[in-house]
């Protein structure tokens, strides 16, 4: 048994390294894997101009923008499913031009306020070029799906080139992400037919989520006119009892 699968592998490999298409295969994966490592690079570029933002937007808003940053490059097994299913060819060039989404990052936050001051701070910078904005917030999916969607192209610095990048960027509230996760576990799950008893439960569930995160931006309005409210009454009775 053990012989048999010794020879079946032994032809296997001859058979491969005899190939003659196996160096253009060899050069073709570099060139593939060289490509992948740009778009890790822009996300990791992606990654830290959030976190530098978390940490300048902190000492002025008095708390941490950003709740949590997830990044992932898409696999290419899932590249591959995503060229065939739209109809494009299978090349490095077609990943380029068409998939917006190699390398994605997730940007949950406390408030809705929050996810525009992110965005807008990172696109007023000025090595971001902005190539696509879809804002599932202010216009919701008709599932219920809410999210700020920016497709962004972002320089990488490398040894000895510079390279510019697509990244996919999406920015929700901790609410937004807690049901599009659930949305998506439930729509994926195997043997498991999705109904439309469920479908329209979710979207009420979407809604109630979406007026969680306006509750909770009234309270904070409210909780910082009264912190202001108190500093202004604190600053005029300092400043009467220096005029005393
Ligand atoms: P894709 O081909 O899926 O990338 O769609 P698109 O190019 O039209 O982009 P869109 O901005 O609508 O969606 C991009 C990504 O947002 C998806 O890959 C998901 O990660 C997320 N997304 C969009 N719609 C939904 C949704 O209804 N539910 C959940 N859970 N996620 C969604
Ligand atoms: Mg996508």
């Amino acid at each position: 048994m053990q012989e048999t699968k010794i020879v079946e592998e032994h032809d296997i490999m001859q058979t491969f390294f005899e190939e003659e298409d196996y160096e253009r295969a060899r050069k073709y994966l570099a060139r593939f894997e060289k490509l992948m490592t740009y778009y890790k690079c822009a996300m990791f570029e992606i990654e830290t101009k959030f976190r530098v933002l978390s940490e300048a937007f902190s000492p002025q808003l008095d708390r941490n923008p950003i709740n949590s940053i997830k990044s992932r490059l898409k696999t290419p097994e899932s590249i591959q499913q995503k060229l065939k299913n739209g109809g494009y060819p299978i090349t490095l060039d077609s990943i380029e031009q068409n998939l917006n989404d190699i390398a994605g990052v997730r940007v949950t936050c406390s408030f809705i306020d929050d996810v525009y001051t992110l965005a807008d701070a990172l696109l007023r910078q000025d090595d971001i070029t902005l190539i696509e904005r879809k804002d599932y917030i202010k216009n919701p999916k008709p599932n219920g799906y809410r999210s700020l969607h920016l497709i962004v192209i972002v320089p990488i610095f490398l040894p000895d080139e510079k390279q510019y990048v697509k990244v996919e960027i999406q920015l929700r509230t901790i609410a937004m992400d807690f049901w599009a996760s659930l949305e998506h576990q439930l729509k994926y799950k195997k043997n498991f037919e999705y109904t439309q008893e469920m479908a329209d439960e979710l979207f009420t569930c979407a809604e109630m989520s979406a007026q969680l995160d306006e509750r909770m931006d009234r309270l904070r309005s409210d909780v910082i006119c009264e912190h202001e409210q108190d500093f202004d009454d604190g600053e005029q009775e300092a400043q009467e009892a220096t005029d005393e």
